[in-house]
């Protein structure tokens, strides 16, 4: 099962300067509730936005640098994130994709499960974009109701593409 987790401000906003444009806890929280003893793939920029090896989560860091490595157990370096997705889509066990902007380029078309977290504001200073969604091959599984953090609102819904949907009955 490939997923992929986000947060997106309003006109699609995902990063300013490598890091996140806001700071909101409970979406932190939701996140680690959501990843804990799963894996997570990630672009190489947003492995080094992290303030390290996150814990008790499987890490595959994606980078086209054939020299990178990281020394650590739950570490994987990946330079080929096509067949990961490929691989990710065709297994029960649930693959998270956790970004950023290059990553979730490449991986939406391929997506099987969203886990947006709506940001209910924009965020002039952004530059980094999730990529546009096609609404109509989702299916909203869930909604959280408004949660204010910081004086800014946003919640958390679900989807499942509708193919996979289909694929199941
Ligand atoms: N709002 C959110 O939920 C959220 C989540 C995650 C990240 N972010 C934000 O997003 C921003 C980072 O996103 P980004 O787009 O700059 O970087 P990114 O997607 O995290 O990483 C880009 C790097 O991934 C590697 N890469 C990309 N495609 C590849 C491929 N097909 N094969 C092999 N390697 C590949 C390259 O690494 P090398 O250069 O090493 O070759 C590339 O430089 C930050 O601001 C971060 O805070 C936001």
């Amino acid at each position: 099962m490939l997923s992929i987790i986000v947060a997106i401000g309003a006109r699609n906003e995902i990063g300013q300067q490598g890091t996140m444009p806001w700071h909101l806890p409970g979406d932190l929280k939701h996140f680690k509730q959501l990843t804990l003893n799963k894996t997570i793939l990630m672009g190489r920029r947003t492995f080094e936005s992290l303030p390290g090896v996150l814990p008790k989560r499987e890490h595959i860091i994606v980078t086209n640098d054939l020299s990178f490595q990281y020394d650590h157990p739950r570490v994987k370096v990946c330079h080929n994130l096509e067949q990961e997705l490929h691989k990710a889509q065709k297994t029960e066990e649930e693959l998270f994709v956790i970004g950023g902007g290059q990553i979730y380029n490449q991986a939406l078309p391929m997506a099987q499960r969203l886990y947006l977290t709506l940001v209910h504001q924009t965020f002039p200073e952004a530059d980094t974009f999730f990529p546009a969604i096609a609404f109509e091959e989702w299916q909203e599984t869930e909604r959280s109701p408004e949660i204010k953090e910081n004086g800014i609102g946003y919640e958390f819904v679900n989807y499942q593409r509708i193919a996979s949907l289909k694929e199941n009955t």
